[in-house]
């Protein structure tokens, strides 16, 4: 099972899903059964680590981003993944114009697995102030628990702990 977090720089929000959701998985003893990336809708951060204001405060709650680098999505993604999942509505609307006819991937938003529901959105932290950045970790801490339960549920096969 594959899963791709996806933002617009690959510096703030989906490398903080990445490191979040790899330490959920990695706890659940699951992480020979789940592949985790992140990647952004826009190319400009390509080969750049997070955010120093992400690290600092993904750091003060036990997560290390510090060996992220940015990367852009590529159309192989869509044949390569089995969950792409946006931030925002417009990365996914990015994705959803990216995306190649025939791409068995499920294309939706992060934070439907969360309590937000429908239309749920991880804020963009990057113009704003610290706080931005808790906000984007509360979030992102509170969907990683739902998905994994969601994947639970629906490849029960799959996500036996014990394989
Ligand atoms: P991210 O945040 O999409 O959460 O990585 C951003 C990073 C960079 C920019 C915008 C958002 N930027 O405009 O450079």
């Amino acid at each position: 099972m594959r899963v791709l977090f996806v933002c617009l720089g690959n510096i703030c929000r989906s490398p903080t899903a990445d490191a979040v959701f790899t330490k959920v998985v990695k706890d659940a003893g699951l992480d020979q059964v789940i592949e985790i990336d992140s990647a952004g809708t826009y190319g400009y951060h390509e080969g750049q680590p997070p955010d120093p204001r992400s690290q600092q405060v993904a750091r003060r709650r036990g997560y290390d981003l510090s060996g992220l680098r940015g990367r852009k999505v590529t159309a192989d993604d869509f044949d390569r993944f089995d969950y792409i999942l946006a931030m925002d509505r417009s990365n996914l609307a990015d994705l959803n114009a990216l995306r190649p006819s025939g791409s068995q991937a499920r294309v939706q938003l992060f934070l439907e697995f969360g309590a937000g529901g429908p239309g749920a959105e991880v804020p963009d932290p990057y113009s704003g102030g610290s706080s931005g950045f808790d906000t984007v970790l509360d979030l992102i801490e509170e969907a990683s628990a739902g998905f994994l339960a969601h994947l639970r549920a629906e490849h029960r096969e799959l996500m036996k702990p014990d394989q």
